[in-house]
């Protein structure tokens, strides 16, 4: 039987490559035969991500982009229709949240929360979809967060809002594209950290005395996510492997979103409500 997780020949858009699992998913599709082209706002990290991808004999091309822009995306695409002719698996991974109490956040945070968490990834996903439903086989993921589908109480409202339109999203095309072909798909990670990340993520648990004990509270593996969890998820859901599975959102949280709330929460009264990170 042939590998039925070869992407040979095909050609993969992620963004956020330059860090965490971006890059992992980058690197995991490179592996398995895929060339690359790869978005991030971060230059210089998105070079070091194409050279390693370069060295396993694949074809990587970098590009400076912000997912927030259209124009950015824009010229992404006249370079993937310049260079391969086609597209076969689009990762959006890249986009920032912000953090603040819903009764304080102006609309232009709100805003741009939306747009680069959830204009930004509908945009490249209606770009890359209208080529594959032309050529009549893709498949797209997203990364969404448990955030989109049970409230964190850490003042993520906006944040959490719009990772639930990013479910919706999914939902919604995989119902109008799946029989075209084009299958849609969401990973919703719990709180992850990888080694471009660490020390970023020390800061803002030594700046909320009990942060770290509250998240673990709420993954029962008992361990915060790797970047490296997304490797094997990521590769089934861009090849033939996952060849029936479409409109599926999937957690990759170490059991958070199976577990009942009251298991990661503290008290109205305690770190929950108030932790700001
Ligand atoms: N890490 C977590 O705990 C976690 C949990 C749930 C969901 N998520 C979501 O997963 C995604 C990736 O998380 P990660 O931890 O791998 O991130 P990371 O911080 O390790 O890497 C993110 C990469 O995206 C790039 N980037 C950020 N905004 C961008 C933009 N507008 N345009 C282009 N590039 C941009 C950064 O330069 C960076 O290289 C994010 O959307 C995040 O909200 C993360």
């Amino acid at each position: 039987m042939s590998n039925m997780f070869d992407l040979s020949g095909r050609v993969a858009i992620v963004s956020g490559t330059a860090s965490g699992m971006g890059e992992a998913m980058a690197l995991t599709f490179a592996e398995n035969g895929a060339d690359l082209v790869l978005l991030d706002m971060n230059t210089a990290g998105n070079e070091e991500t194409a050279h390693a991808i370069e060295k396993m004999g694949r074809r990587a091309i970098p590009l400076t982009c912000d997912v927030s822009k259209y124009s950015d995306i824009d010229k992404v695409y006249e370079t993937v229709d310049k260079e391969f002719g086609h597209v076969d698996i689009l990762s959006n991974v890249a986009g920032n949240g912000k953090q603040g109490a819903a009764d304080e956040m102006t609309m232009d945070d709100v805003m741009y929360v939306f747009q680069n968490l959830v204009l930004g990834r509908f945009y490249n996903t209606q770009q890359a979809g209208r080529r594959m439903l032309k050529q009549g086989r893709g498949s797209i993921m997203s990364l969404g967060s448990i955030a989109g589908v049970s409230s964190l109480g850490r003042q993520q409202s906006v944040y959490g809002m719009a990772m639930a339109a990013v479910i919706h999203m999914t939902k919604e095309l995989s119902t109008e594209w799946s029989g075209r072909g084009v299958r849609v798909n969401a990973i919703l990670p719990a709180q992850t950290v990888g080694p471009k990340t660490q020390a970023g993520w020390d800061a803002r648990m030594s700046r909320s005395p009990g942060l770290k004990e509250t998240f673990l509270h709420g993954i029962p593996i008992g361990r915060f996510g790797s970047p490296d969890d997304i490797r094997g998820l990521a590769l089934w859901l861009a090849s033939d492997a996952s060849s029936f599975i479409t409109g599926v959102i999937i957690p990759m949280d170490g059991g958070n979103l199976a577990m009942n709330a009251g298991g990661g929460y503290i008290s109205p009264t305690g770190v929950s409500h108030s932790t700001k990170a």
